[in-house]
């Protein structure tokens, strides 16, 4: 059910924040070494839609009128201190900006914020740029954000590292966070992105060459797309709520809400992949089936018609796999039915946080999950 809604700009909500968040996260790449440092800062020319950072940043305001938990950490007290230090030189190469500063610009009107939850807004920005660095290497992907890949500017060798630089300073920044919980959330992120690219290489539980239809596969699907999506996005949520000092009930709305959304989130891109342009998506569209996956359009396709069995385990290899298949989603109500079910999921995110106390911010999230489903790249 579509909510009434006046219309509102999730980014107008958290514009101040928004506005340094690219300049911060540039400086937390900084590299003695001016080709690494090119190459890692290489995804943040293009403006990206940000919309981690985003989703934190709303999170950690609406979380603010929220109920506190009896004892807040006493470590997100003392965090503020070590967030602003800069980077300790451990090489010379690493030596860089020592005048890093997140406070580059007065807090005293946006005190719902705190310095540690627009950290951890840069934090999941750089962990999700990582992953696209990787991505795009394991993908053969040519352009990314409308512009050559960082793999095709630079070489896989150069990307890979590029990224594991940019996991390196995430892990630093996090650390100085000083809140145990939440590098745990945030480890735990990272190592959930490489399962969900695991699981993503086999399509299938049992990877068989003639796999049958049944209700694991979309189990299985749906696992992995946590992994890959829901994970970075419903534990940084948490994150931001904890960081707040927020009590557990609220902590698990967060939680929740990241955690539908992002499902929801994924179901929309892998939608789009078989309905828009290269031109429209800013990057290779259709690629899915020949990269040989099979995402949600497929496997709803795939309960109508059996035969596309062989061809998901094959992986679309053979000649006109990918064009059969294709044919098959269309003629198939897959992208009907990947788009009810990316409903189903920013319905609940919405339900997750209504009992947050009524503000900007949370419409704001309300909104995210509206413009979710209605994003056309
Ligand atoms: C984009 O998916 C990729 C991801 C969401 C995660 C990829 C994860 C890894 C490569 C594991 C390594 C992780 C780290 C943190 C270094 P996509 O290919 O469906 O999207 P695209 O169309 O934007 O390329
Ligand atoms: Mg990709
Ligand atoms: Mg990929």
């Amino acid at each position: 059910t579509k909510r009434d809604m006046p219309s509102i700009d999730p980014l107008r909500i958290v514009a101040k924040e928004m506005k340094f968040l690219t300049g911060n996260i540039r400086k937390l790449l900084g590299s003695g070494h001016p080709s690494l440092d090119r190459a890692a800062k290489y995804y943040t020319q293009a403006e990206g839609k940000h919309i981690r950072p985003l989703i934190v940043l709303l999170m950690s305001r609406a979380t603010s009128l929220c109920p506190k938990a009896p004892h807040r950490q006493q470590a997100t007290i003392q965090a503020s201190a070590a967030i602003n230090t800069s980077i300790s030189p451990l090489s010379i190469l690493s030596d860089f900006n020592p005048s890093a500063d997140v406070e580059s610009e007065p807090v005293s009107s946006d005190i719902d914020i705190l310095p540690s939850q627009r950290r951890l807004a840069e934090i999941t920005e750089l962990i999700h740029t990582a992953s696209l660095l990787h991505d795009d290497v394991i993908d053969h992907s040519v352009s990314r954000r409308g512009a050559p890949s960082a793999n095709l500017e630079f070489g896989n060798k150069m990307a890979v590292l590029a990224g594991d630089f940019l996991l390196g300073r995430a892990s630093v920044a996090l650390a100085r966070l000083r809140h145990a919980e939440v590098i745990e959330l945030l480890a735990t992120v990272i190592a959930n992105l490489v399962e969900g690219e695991f699981m993503q290489l086999k399509n299938t539980a049992r990877d068989e060459a003639n796999p049958r239809w049944s209700e694991d596969t979309l189990t299985y699907y749906l696992q992995k797309t946590y992994l890959k999506t829901a994970s970075l996005i419903s534990k940084s949520c948490r994150a931001a709520a904890l960081l707040g000092g927020a009590d557990a009930h609220t902590v698990d709305a967060a939680y929740s809400y990241g955690k539908n959304l992002g499902l929801a989130f994924q179901l929309v891109d892998d939608m789009l992949d078989y309905t828009r342009s290269e031109a429209e998506l800013g990057k290779p569209a259709g690629a899915d089936l020949e990269l040989g996956l099979a995402t949600a359009p497929l496997l709803f396709a795939w309960k109508t018609f059996p035969e596309l069995g062989a061809l998901v385990g094959r992986k679309f290899s053979q000649e006109g796999d990918v064009t059969r298949a294709r044919e098959l989603v269309m003629q198939s109500d897959g992208i009907a039915q990947t788009r009810a079910l990316a409903e189903d999921y920013a319905n609940k995110a919405i339900d997750a946080i209504s009992g947050f106390p009524d503000s900007e911010a949370k419409d704001g999230l309300i909104e995210m999950a509206v413009k979710t489903l209605q994003r056309k790249k």
